[in-house]
């Protein structure tokens, strides 16, 4: 299947689309990025964009940090998107990477008086973590970067270099995912993912104070959670002994849709079971982003025109 990218103002082969060895992203970290999930729902032949706007939203703030401007409105980007996904042409789930950087080849750390680029392009793109079972985390002996240093919040190119070291560390140990502490030793989150935990019947995740990219799936689950389940989000610190003695925990995000946690550090979480909210959270959420809940098609953008309803 022939892939395609949108550079430099306009769709090539992606084999097509290259930058030079000095462009000043590569070297600095310099860039923001977004991932976008395009999921392909087989009986209706249709693939839907999930909150596309919004990750555009999140993207144009990101720029801001950086000092990165594109010429393109949030508007324009998700017809972009629309349109390279549709190029392609895939029948599978997809992965959409924008990503807006420092062009200039230029040795020199600074953001000012720099060029700035615009990307895009679509791989094809399955599960991240297994979300039929528990996963296995533990908590890194990394730290999670703070705002202070690079804002989390933006998400920055070079700020994953934390997530990677992390991811890394629990990988070669062992794990599926890491949990990243904030450098006063409270719940940040995983190193691409948002966390929750089930207390007593309700959810608690941590503030966007505490160092975490303000995930668009975490926003869906706190909605579907509320809206169909009745089941309110606490946003406050989580401490770190916490992750032992809760009733359930979950990750996520675009990448690892809801993955249920059923260990952390070698404790199991709960019963050391998938738990009962996780899975509903989990279920409701599938529908949703494959265009099968009618009540929030609205987050749904479908690729191609022709639906088999
Ligand atoms: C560090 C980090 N936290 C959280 C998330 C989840 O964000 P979202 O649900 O918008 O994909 C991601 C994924 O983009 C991430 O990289």
């Amino acid at each position: 299947m022939p892939q395609y990218a949108f550079f430099n103002g306009k769709f090539m082969p992606l084999s097509e689309a290259k930058i030079g060895i000095m462009t000043h992203a590569l070297h600095y970290g310099t860039a923001c990025f977004e991932g976008i999930r395009c999921n392909w729902n087989a009986e209706q032949e249709q693939m839907y964009i999930f909150r596309l706007s919004d990750h555009y939203q999140r993207l144009l703030k990101s720029c801001r940090v950086l000092k990165i401007e594109i010429p393109y409105s949030v508007d324009e980007l998700c017809q972009l998107t629309v349109e390279l996904a549709a190029m392609c042409g895939y029948r599978e789930d997809i992965y959409i990477r924008p990503l807006a950087y420092k062009s200039s080849e230029e040795v020199g750390v600074r953001l000012h008086n720099l060029d700035d680029g615009f990307f895009l392009f679509a791989t094809p793109f399955g599960a991240y973590l297994d979300v039929t079972k528990g996963a296995r985390c533990c908590v890194s002996s990394w730290r999670r970067v703070d705002d202070t240093m690079i804002p989390p919040r933006a998400k920055i190119t070079g700020l994953y270099v934390n997530s990677a070291l992390a991811k890394t560390e629990a990988f070669e140990n062992g794990f599926d995912e890491a949990i990243l502490l904030t450098h006063d030793g409270h719940v940040s989150e995983g190193s691409g993912e948002n966390i929750f935990l089930v207390i007593d019947g309700q959810l608690v995740t941590p503030p966007s104070s505490d160092n975490i990219l303000v995930g668009i799936t975490r926003d869906t689950v706190i909605m579907l959670a509320q809206q169909e389940l009745g089941i309110e989000t606490t946003e406050r610190s989580i401490d770190h002994s916490e992750l032992y003695t809760a009733d359930e925990c979950f990750l996520t995000g675009t990448a690892a849709h809801v993955t249920p946690v059923t260990e952390i550090s070698y404790r199991k979480v709960g019963t050391g079971q998938v738990g009962e909210i996780s899975m509903m959270l989990q279920d409701l959420y599938f529908d949703v982003i494959l265009g099968k809940n009618q009540k929030y098609l609205h987050w749904c953008t479908p690729t191609y025109k022709q639906t088999k309803a």
